[in-house]
């Protein structure tokens, strides 16, 4: 079981497929548009996840409200987001790194994507690090993408996945080499990220980061992104 699967139930479906290339773990995502999941309807995808033969599972990020009905069947919190939010404005003034300067910020391509998963397993603790169908997951995941690296010499030292739908724009994911950390490097990627989307009607631009992972919430704070009240929560049911 390694693809993705779509449980219908209703106007619901789940896709589900294994949290991190586990075969026991299934993480779940609601295909946007189906409403919010009640109780019932929950407790029916996770006895047909158990005949898929998965043995727990993981949601994705979800808002507080909607984790209530998850948490009244045993789901419990594993993680909380902060979700920050950038109106694209003073963009002019925006610097991309001083030490940085002499990077190269260019489009990825498919050969750069092995050396892309390599950095985001050095950069992620275990839990948050992706496969390469979690990394095509974030480029699918928006009608428009933009996926840039910086580039030293033949070294790709950083990435960033930047998508846009409608008139909001989401930093999908951005990892440092951690060798090259605090010069700059993030910093262009997520200027480059916000101008990309300020020329194309956006109005603001969302990102989530861990409550726990200083070093995003300081970059994204220098660079104009205020912290909005709505935390989203990854919830975990050990199957018992
Ligand atoms: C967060 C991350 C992308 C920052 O990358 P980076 O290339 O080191 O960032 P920059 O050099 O552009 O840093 C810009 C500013 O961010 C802040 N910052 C970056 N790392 C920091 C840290 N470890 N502690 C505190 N502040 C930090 C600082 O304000 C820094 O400016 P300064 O160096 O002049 O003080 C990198 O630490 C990383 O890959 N972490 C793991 C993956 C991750 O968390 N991705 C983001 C998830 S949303």
């Amino acid at each position: 079981m390694t693809t993705t699967e779509t449980i219908s139930i209703g106007r619901l479906h789940f896709r589900v497929r294994p949290w991190h290339s586990d075969p026991s773990i299934a993480h779940l995502a609601m295909a946007p548009g189906g409403g919010l999941p009640e109780i019932a309807q929950i407790a029916e995808c996770l006895g047909r996840i158990r005949d898929l033969g998965y043995e727990s599972a993981l949601t994705s990020a979800i808002d507080t409200a909607e984790g209530t009905a998850y948490r009244s069947l045993g789901f419990s919190e594993r993680d909380r987001l902060r979700v920050m939010r950038h109106d694209l404005t003073e963009l002019d003034q925006l610097k991309g790194g001083g030490r940085s300067s002499g990077y190269t910020c260019r489009r990825a391509r498919k050969s750069d994507k092995l050396a892309c998963l390599d950095i985001d397993s050095r950069a992620f603790e275990p839990f948050w690090r992706l496969d390469a169908g979690g990394l095509a997951d974030a480029e699918a995941a928006t009608p428009s993408r933009r996926f840039r690296v910086i580039q030293d010499r033949n070294r790709v030292l950083g990435y960033a996945v930047t998508g846009r739908g409608g008139q909001q724009g989401f930093i999908q994911r951005l990892a440092t080499d951690p060798h090259v950390q605090r010069q700059g490097v993030a910093s262009l990627l997520v200027v480059d990220a916000l101008r990309w989307c300020g020329r194309r009607q956006t109005r603001e631009v969302f990102v989530n980061t861990q409550v726990s992972n200083v070093a995003a919430t300081r970059l994204y704070e220098k660079l104009g992104f205020v912290t909005t009240p709505n935390d989203l929560v990854v919830l975990f049911w050990s199957g018992d």
